[in-house]
């Protein structure tokens, strides 16, 4: 039998009893509300190369519109240079990831490694190197030189007892508020820049019939993300990178402040948050039926995907009460211990790793690229102001994509900013960030 065939012919039986599991242990999942959960849905596999012998497992949660494109300009590189060798684009659609981390904890467990996967920069990678499911690439950085065309920042994020385990392929922005150009020109308002501000606009958008915030749920990750920025804005940079350094700081009164803030926030958002998504969010912005929405400028690339353009139908912000704060995080790739196509593997880094790479993939991903030497003429007017604010802003880390604190925080915050999503019990959610930070 081919090889491709044959491999087919394994995976996907082995996928659909995943699939099972996954949809079977929700009460694992990273920030599943139990009951409404719907099976993830893996992508056929797609992306096969002029057929050959050899393959490549990439794995990832890039579905959607810019994030699928980006990752298509990757793997057209990888197809020119190695035209025998078929890639699988294996695929399990869902914003940030839980979806696709409940599907791969359990591939991994099973010793059924995809030759490469998305993980964050930061301290999301840690839980892997610990299960000793990743190879070093301490070696690979020196050969391609990728130690000196890299930011500090990212390499100490991707090195751990000693080694490094991944290739970044950019830096994303969550802090960032898109918001309907027309409609607040319509309504001859600001985009607003702190949080009181915002109230005083949502107030005038709601007023008007406009639903001044957009917010989804279904993916699992938008409230926390978006109480990320708010924590950064009712703290400030200094005290919110405390938070992962002294779990003391999560009893600072302001931690309740920003959950107050952020169930009135939740007042002047779409009610239906659990049945749309993070990109169904960004479509209701551009589509005018809401105002704003606070997103990583991932929805920059959905925006592009749509064939609007920055500054015309959209425009972009810090989010509320954020300005001077860059709040990172990295997408970067690893390669398994005991992948299936290790040649494979390495090459796929290489290119990933490469300029050409990176300059396919951020302009249309949304982000901007983790090497400096990128070719700075092929980021648009957004990527341009996203390249110079990470060079002169304070930087803080993320905590929903897997910079500022581990899987097992990660977890029991998305968990308990999921509920609060739909319950707004500040109490409760205090006691269940309580909780939480007994995992840092
Ligand atoms: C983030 C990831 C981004 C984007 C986003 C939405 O966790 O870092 O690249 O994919 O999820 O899916």
């Amino acid at each position: 039998m081919h090889k491709y065939q044959r491999w087919t012919a394994v995976f996907t039986p082995f996928v659909l009893l995943m699939l099972l599991l996954a949809a079977c242990g929700q009460a694992s999942t990273p920030a599943a509300p139990a009951a409404e959960e719907e099976a993830p849905a893996a992508e056929a596999p797609a992306e096969e190369a002029a057929a050959g012998d050899a393959q490549l497992e990439i794995f990832s949660w890039w579905t959607d519109g810019g994030e699928a494109d980006g990752l298509a300009a990757m793997y057209e590189i990888f197809n020119e240079q190695h035209p025998d060798t078929a890639i699988v684009n294996a695929t399990i659609a869902g914003g940030a990831g839980a979806n696709a981390k409940t599907v791969l904890k359990t591939r991994l467990q099973g010793g059924e490694p995809p030759d490469s996967w998305q993980v964050h920069a930061g301290k999301e990678l840690t839980a892997f190197v610990d299960a000793e499911q990743m190879e070093p690439l301490t070696t690979f950085f020196a050969e391609e030189g990728l130690n000196d065309v890299m930011p500090e920042l990212l390499l100490e994020q991707i090195t751990y007892n000693g080694e490094i385990w991944s290739v970044p392929v950019n830096i994303h922005r969550s802090n960032v508020m898109w918001y309907n150009v027309a409609v607040f020109e319509e309504n001859g308002l600001e985009p607003p820049t702190t949080i009181e501000e915002f109230f005083t606009v949502a107030e005038q958008l709601q007023a008007a019939g406009v639903t001044p915030l957009a917010v989804g749920g279904s993916d699992k990750f938008e409230t926390p993300h978006l109480f990320e920025s708010v924590l950064l804005a009712t703290l400030g940079q200094e005290d919110y990178v405390m938070l992962f350094e002294d779990p003391a700081m999560w009893d600072d009164p302001r931690v309740a402040e920003a959950a107050t803030t952020l169930a009135q926030m939740l007042e002047y958002a779409n009610d239906d948050r659990s049945a749309i998504g993070w990109a169904d969010a960004a479509q209701r912005v551009l589509d005018g039926d809401a105002a704003m929405t606070v997103m990583g400028d991932w929805a920059h690339g959905f925006f592009l995907s749509k064939g609007v353009t920055p500054g015309v139908e959209y425009g972009y912000a810090a989010a509320p009460g954020t300005d001077g704060v860059f709040l990172w995080l990295s997408d970067s790739f690893g390669m398994a211990r005991n992948a299936p196509n290790p040649d494979a593997a390495m090459a796929w880094l290489r290119v990933i790793s490469s300029r050409e790479g990176q300059d396919a993939f951020n302009p249309r991903k949304g982000s901007i690229p983790a090497r400096t030497d990128a070719d700075k003429s092929l980021y648009d007017e957004y990527l341009t102001y996203s390249i110079d604010q990470f060079a002169t802003q304070q930087l803080a880390p993320s905590i929903v994509h897997g910079a500022a604190a581990n899987e097992a925080f990660m977890s029991a915050y998305g968990n308990a900013l999921n509920v609060f999503a739909s319950d707004l019990d500040i109490e409760g959610l205090m006691l269940s960030l309580e909780d939480a930070r007994a995992e840092l």
